[in-house]
């Protein structure tokens, strides 16, 4: 029976695939490769198409045993979403929903959905916990969000169990240096920092330095690639056991502001990361940390590479051995 991987070519998609083939896993990945790189897919069965052509994704049901799903696959850009929501509503929503469709016509019956802290939108507590307000500030969340409650409503109908972990900022590479980050064009600030260490560009732009934190810059919990990906298989192997569906916010319980990442960046590379403060980005809350008690209590999940400067490392010796990416 093989675990079918929907955007497995990407950054998390790639790395929860890796470890699934090392935990013994059969894998069949799917990727329109738009965003992820063939180059990222190990030892697993790899089908290049879209999910929302219904026709190609019953292709991949009836030719592979699939007996679970881990759902990776959307576009996942805030800034994009605000100025292409329907693009976001058509590709996030429709792929989903095809996806669900062949799963109920062939009887799969656990799913794996990626989903994000964008959809609290502005927090109302700190650490953010799962039952607190949802209310999304861009398109992306709110597709994400939507497919959350549609995920809900197809358990009741078909019985398709589900577990749904709200990612906060996945960082860092595979601990080997085999895979990492690889976006075009890049937006996320840890790639951002390690091309500016490397030269690749002039310097980091910190959006906005008046925000209401201890040195005015953005605070965010950075989560491994790898601990993320761990998630991923405790909480599939609990679907298969038996567990009941759940909604998990996946993070480190602790956050740092952009200079913090900045200066720990500096000293993990020991090269200069010349800065610019510019205007804020727009939709950037000041501060997203998660509790991430219930992930650990229920999927006995413990991060293993939890601190800054391990996650920074792991980031480094991927940038600095690919610095043009797969592509290098
Ligand atoms: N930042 C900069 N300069 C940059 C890039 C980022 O100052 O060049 C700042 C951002 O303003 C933010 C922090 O660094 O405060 C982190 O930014 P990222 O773009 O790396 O990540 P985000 O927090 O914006 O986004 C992440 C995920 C999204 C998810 C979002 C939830 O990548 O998928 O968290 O808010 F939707």
């Amino acid at each position: 029976m093989a675990v079918l991987v929907a955007g497995g070519a990407g950054y998390i998609g790639s790395h929860t695939a890796a470890e699934l083939v090392d935990n013994g896993e059969e894998v069949v990945v799917v990727d329109n490769l738009v965003k992820g790189h063939r180059e990222a897919v190990g030892e697993c069965r790899f089908y290049h198409g879209d999910l929302t052509d219904i026709c190609f994704l019953d292709s991949v049901f009836s030719e592979n045993k699939i007996d679970s799903v881990i759902d990776f696959a959307a576009s996942s850009l805030v800034g994009e979403s605000m100025s292409k929501p329907l693009d976001y509503y058509k590709n996030n929503l429709i792929s989903v929903m095809n996806l669900l469709d062949k799963m109920k016509e062939y009887e799969v019956p656990v799913i794996v959905f990626s989903s994000t802290a964008a959809v609290y939108g502005e927090p109302e507590n700190i650490p953010i916990l799962e039952t607190d307000r949802t209310e999304p500030t861009n398109p992306y969340g709110e597709t994400k969000l939507a497919i959350e409650k549609m995920l809900k409503w197809c358990e009741k109908a078909y019985g398709i169990k589900y577990a749904t972990l709200r990612y906060f900022n996945a960082a860092g590479a595979r601990i080997d240096g085999s895979i990492g980050e690889d976006h075009d064009p890049e937006s996320h600030l840890i790639p951002i920092i390690l091309q500016a260490a490397l030269g690749k560009r002039k310097a980091v732009q910190i959006y906005g330095d008046d925000y209401p934190t201890p040195d005015g810059t953005c605070i965010r919990d950075y989560i491994h690639v790898t601990d993320l990906a761990d998630a991923h298989i405790l909480a599939l192997n609990g679907l298969r056991e038996g567990s009941g569906s759940g909604v998990y916010n996946l993070g480190n319980g602790k956050g740092f502001s952009v200079k913090e990442v900045i200066d720990t960046a500096k000293k993990v590379t020991g090269h200069a990361i010349p800065v610019e403060i510019t205007q804020r980005r727009k939709g950037d809350p000041a501060v997203l940390v998660a509790s991430s008690e219930k992930a650990k209590r229920e999927l006995g999940w413990e991060p293993r590479y939890n601190d800054l400067e391990t996650i920074i490392e792991s980031a480094w010796r991927w940038h600095s051995t690919h610095p043009d990416g797969f592509a290098g």
